[in-house]
């Protein structure tokens, strides 16, 4: 059976990640978290000083050969984790601290041009399942199945949410769909590629769909298009 590319496109905390890494799985593929990149590189600004109270993109920019960005596998959990130059940061990437700044790094021309770079690399033998915003668009125009994942901005703030009051976060409803929208606004209007669907796109609304059921319908598109290349 041939090996496909699987990009997985849609906005925040649409449960791309999850579906992704199910599907991955199932198949036996290797699954890449392109969030994760765009966030280790936040976490390092943050940790640097470039981003914050006074942001200095040009200083960010001019360090990106110093962020080193690697998957490492965690044979335990059965998924790779994200490391910045040596340590596992797959925790605190995925903190509000992080959260709020990440749209803004991720809009910076310089970093989209090398962490695309690294994705593309990634994905030369197929066989791959890549969640994110650009990779339909961007990172593998040519894939061969593209899904485009929504749910309302409530429906999405609401998983958000009880995903961080499990990890022990301190937030708010009203926090946590505010942080949504911004996303949504500054990743659909950034000038480099924003978050749009591909025209050859399978758009998929989860709001009211449980995962099993996500999964199925997914997991059947995939094995139509593999079936289909043989
Ligand atoms: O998928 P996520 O919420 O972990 O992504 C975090 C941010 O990174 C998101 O707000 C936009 C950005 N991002 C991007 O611009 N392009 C990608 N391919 C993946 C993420």
């Amino acid at each position: 059976m041939g090996k496909i590319t699987i990009a997985i496109d849609g906005y925040s905390s649409t449960g791309k990640s999850t579906i992704a890494k199910q599907l991955a799985k199932a198949l036996n593929y290797v699954y890449v978290d392109t969030g994760a990149m765009y966030r280790a590189v936040t976490l390092y600004a943050i940790q640097n000083n470039f981003v914050g109270d006074q942001d200095d993109i040009e200083g960010l920019v001019n360090d990106l050969p110093n962020i080193n960005l690697k998957f490492v596998p965690n044979t335990d959990l059965g998924l790779s984790e994200m490391h910045l130059n040596g340590k596992n940061v797959e925790k605190e990437i995925r903190t509000m601290k992080v959260s709020g700044q990440v749209s803004k790094v991720a809009t910076i021309p310089e970093i989209r041009h090398k962490l695309v770079e690294m994705q593309k690399q990634m994905g030369t033998e197929k066989g791959i399942v890549m969640d994110g915003r650009d990779i339909g668009t961007v990172v593998f125009p040519n894939a061969e199945l593209k899904i485009f994942m929504t749910a309302s901005p409530n429906a999405r703030a609401t998983r958000r949410y009880k995903e961080l009051l499990d990890r022990g976060e301190d937030v708010s409803f009203e926090e946590v769909l505010e942080n949504v929208q911004k996303r949504d606004f500054i990743d659909s209007t950034r000038k480099t590629s924003p978050l749009r669907k591909a025209d050859d796109a399978i758009e998929f609304d989860n709001s009211d769909m449980g995962l099993a059921e996500q999964f199925g319908r997914i997991h059947d598109f995939a094995l139509r298009v593999i079936g289909k290349l043989g």
